[in-house]
C-alpha cells in the first residue's frame, strides 16, 4: 500500500479510494488494490463524491477533504460490513465483493412485475416487507427482479395488490414499486439484479429478441440507462440482466430469423452478442460498476439447448466488454416439467447430465473464462400429480434437480430459484399456492445450497448427501 503515491499519479481518482480505504480499515481491503476500475474512470472529486453517494459508505463515520489531487480522511472509521456493502466485479470465473474478497450468492427470482400485473406477485395475499423477510431468511440474498419495458412508461399502475397488506404502495405507479423492493431488499442486506424480462408486459408478447416492432434497439438501451441511472446512488442494484432468453420462435413474426452469436459485423440485426456489448458498454458508461449478465442463446449452429443455456458461440466469437472484470454469463436449466429433451430420457439419466452441462456452458467455468451464474433452475413438483405421464416427469424432475444441484455445488456456482411464487405456470414455486407456506419439498434441495453472508460455508457440514438420488 505503501506505493500510493505511484498510483495516485496514475490513476484518475479510483485508486486513491481504494487506498484511502486501506488507511480507514486496514488489512480486509488490501485485496481491493486489485480492482481499479471499482470506481470507474471518473475525476477524483467525481469519484469521491460518488463514493459518498452510495449506501456502502453508511458503515464510515469520517469527513473527506477532498480536492483534485488527493483525498484526506479527516475523522475516525467504523468497520465496513463486507457482507453487503459495495459493487461487485469479476476475476476469472469468480465474482469478487468491493473488498475483494469472493461471493457465493443464492437467490431467487420474484415474478409479477414483467407481468400484466406490474407488480410482484402474491402481494394481494400478503405484504412485500414479509415476502423479503421469508425470503432472507431462507438463505436467498440476491432478488433478480424480472420487469417488462411497459412499466418503464410513466403511469403504468399496478393490478392485484391487496392496499391493507400494503398500504404504502397505493397510488404507486410499478415502477416506484420497483424501487420501494430495490429498497426494502437493500436495507436486509440483499442485492438486485434487473432482469429485462421481456419488451412489453405479458408472456403473450415474448418473441425471443431484444426488439419488436415497437421497440428498437435503441429503445431497449435507453429504457436500461433509464433505470441504471434511477439506481445509480445504490450498490443494492449490483448488476443487470440484459434480456431473458434471447431464443427462436419462428412463429412471431412467421419467418423472422431468430438471434445468432456471431462476430462483429455479421448477422448485425440478429446478432445477440455484438448487441449485448453495445448495450453494456453503454450502461457502463452511466455506471461502470455494475456486472453486467448476459444468457446465452437457445441454438448455436444447429446445436439446441435451453433457453438461455448455450454458450457454445463464446468459443468461436468471445464476446467482451469495454469496462474489464464485469461481465458474468447467466444459464438456464429448466427441468422435465418444463421442456422434455432427448437425454432425460437415455438410459443413463440423470449422470448423462453433468457432460451435458460442462459442454453448453459449464466450460466458461472450467476454463476459468467468466463466472456462471445459474439463473433459472426449478422444479414443478406437481402437487396435482395424478396421471401416469406427470408421475414420469415427476420421477424425472427430482432426478434431474439432484444432479443439478450436485453440480452447483461442486463448482460453487452462484444461483437464482426460479420462482418464488406459484403463479409461474411451468414451474410452479418455492411457496405453495397461498403464497405463505414454503414448498419444503423443493427448498430441500437448495437449503443446503444456499450461501449466507455471500459466503461458502464448510463444505464438509454442507454437502446434500440426501439428495443424491440414484435411479428409481
Ligand atoms: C460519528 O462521529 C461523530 C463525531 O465524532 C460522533 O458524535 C458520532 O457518535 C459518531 N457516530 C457513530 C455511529 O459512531
Ligand atoms: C490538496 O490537498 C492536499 C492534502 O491535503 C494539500 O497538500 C494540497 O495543497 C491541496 N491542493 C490544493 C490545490 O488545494
Ligand atoms: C389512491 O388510491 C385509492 C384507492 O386505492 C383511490 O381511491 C384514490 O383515488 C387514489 N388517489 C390518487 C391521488 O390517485
Ligand atoms: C452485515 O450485514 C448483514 C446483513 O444485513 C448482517 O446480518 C450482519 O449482522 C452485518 N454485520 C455487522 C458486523 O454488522
Ligand atoms: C405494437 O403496437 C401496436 C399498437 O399498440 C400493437 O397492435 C402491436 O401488436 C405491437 N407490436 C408488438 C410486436 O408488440
Ligand atoms: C438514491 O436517491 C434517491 C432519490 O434521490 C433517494 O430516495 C434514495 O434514498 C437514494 N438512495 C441511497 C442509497 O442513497
Ligand atoms: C447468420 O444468420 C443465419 C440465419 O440465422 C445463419 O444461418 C448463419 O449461420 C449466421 N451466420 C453466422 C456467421 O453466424
Ligand atoms: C476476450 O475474451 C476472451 C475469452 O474470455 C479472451 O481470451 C480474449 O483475450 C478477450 N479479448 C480481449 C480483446 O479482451
Ligand atoms: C419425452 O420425449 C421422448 C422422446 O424424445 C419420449 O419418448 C417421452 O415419452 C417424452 N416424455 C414425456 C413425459 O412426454
Ligand atoms: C466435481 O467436479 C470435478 C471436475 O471439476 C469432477 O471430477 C468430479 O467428479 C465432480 N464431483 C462431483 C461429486 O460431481
Ligand atoms: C467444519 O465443520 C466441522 C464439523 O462440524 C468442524 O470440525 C470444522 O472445524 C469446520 N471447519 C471450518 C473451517 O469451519
Ligand atoms: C443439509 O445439511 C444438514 C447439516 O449438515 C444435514 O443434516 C442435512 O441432511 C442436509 N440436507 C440434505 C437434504 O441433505
Amino acid at each position: 500500500m505503501a506505493e500510493s503515491g505511484t498510483n495516485w499519479a496514475r490513476a484518475s481518482g479510483s485508486l486513491v479510494i481504494v487506498l484511502l480505504l486501506v488507511g480507514l480499515v486496514g488489512s480486509q481491503l488490501l485485496a481491493s488494490e486489485e480492482q481499479p476500475q471499482l470506481l470507474g474512470r471518473r475525476s477524483l472529486q467525481e469519484s469521491v463524491r460518488r463514493f459518498l453517494a452510495v449506501n456502502d459508505i453508511y458503515v464510515l463515520n469520517s469527513t473527506y477533504d477532498v480536492n483534485t489531487t488527493s483525498v484526506t480522511v479527516v475523522g475516525t472509521a467504523i468497520g465496513p460490513n463486507a457482507s453487503v456493502t459495495g459493487y461487485w466485479s469479476t476475476r476469472g470465473r469468480q465474482i469478487l465483493d468491493f473488498y475483494g474478497k469472493e461471493v457465493f450468492f443464492s437467490g431467487v427470482s420474484w415474478n409479477g412485475l414483467e407481468n400484466i400485473d406490474g407488480a410482484p406477485h402474491g402481494l394481494w395475499a400478503r405484504s412485500w416487507q414479509s415476502m423479503l423477510d421469508q425470503m432472507i431468511g431462507l438463505g436467498l440474498n440476491v432478488l433478480r427482479l424480472p420487469f417488462s419495458g411497459s412499466i418503464l412508461a410513466g403511469g403504468y399502475m399496478p393490478q392485484n395488490i391487496n392496499y391493507y397488506a400494503n398500504p404504502d404502495l397505493r397510488n404507486l405507479t410499478s415502477l416506484q414499486i420497483m424501487d420501494v423492493i430495490v429498497r426494502g431488499a437493500g436495507a436486509r442486506g440483499m442485492k438486485v439484479f434487473l432482469d429485462y424480462h421481456r419488451l412489453n408486459a405479458g408472456y403473450e408478447h415474448e418473441w425471443g429478441l431484444w426488439y419488436d416492432a415497437n421497440t428498437s434497439e435503441t429503445q431497449w438501451i435507453n429504457n436500461w440507462l433509464f433505470l441504471v441511472d434511477r439506481y445509480n446512488n445504490d450498490s443494492t442494484v449490483v448488476g443487470v440482466d440484459l434480456f431473458n432468453e434471447p431464443h427462436h420462435d419462428e412463429a412471431k413474426p412467421p419467418g423472422h430469423l431468430g438471434p445468432e452469436w456471431a462476430p462483429d459485423g455479421v448477422n448485425a440485426t440478429i446478432n445477440w452478442r455484438t448487441s449485448a456489448i453495445r448495450c453494456a458498454n453503454a450502461i457502463h458508461k452511466v455506471n461502470p460498476n455494475l456486472l453486467i449478465a448476459v444468457q446465452g442463446l437457445d441454438l448455436y449452429r444447429g446445436q439446441y439447448g435451453l433457453w438461455g443455456g448455450v454458450f457454445l458461440g463464446q468459443l468461436d466469437a468471445p464476446l467482451n466488454l469495454t469496462v474489464p472484470n464485469k461481465l458474468i454469463f447467466q444459464t438456464h436449466d429448466l427441468g422435465p416439467s418444463t421442456f422434455n429433451q432427448s437425454y432425460y430420457n437415455a438410459p443413463d439419466f440423470p449422470s448423462n447430465l453433468p457432460a451435458q452441462w460442462d459442454r453448453m456452458w459449464g466450460f466458461l467455468w472450467d476454463r476459468n473464462i467468466t463466472p456462471v451464474w445459474v439463473g433459472e433452475f426449478g422444479a414443478k413438483f406437481d402437487p396435482y400429480c395424478t396421471s401416469d405421464r406427470c408421475a414420469v416427469v415427476f420421477r424425472q424432475e427430482q432426478l434431474w434437480l439432484g444432479e443439478l444441484v450436485r453440480y452447483i455445488q461442486n463448482k460453487s456456482l452462484p444461483w437464482t430459484w426460479w420462482s418464488w411464487d406459484p403463479t409461474s405456470e411451468d414451474t410452479g414455486g418455492l411457496l405453495a399456492d397461498d403464497m405463505q407456506t414454503l414448498r419444503a419439498d423443493k427448498y430441500a434441495y437448495i437449503q443446503n445450497l444456499t450461501y449466507p453472508g455471500f459466503s461458502i460455508r464448510n463444505a464438509s457440514t454442507s454437502l446434500p448427501t440426501g439428495i443424491r438420488t440414484t435411479g428409481a
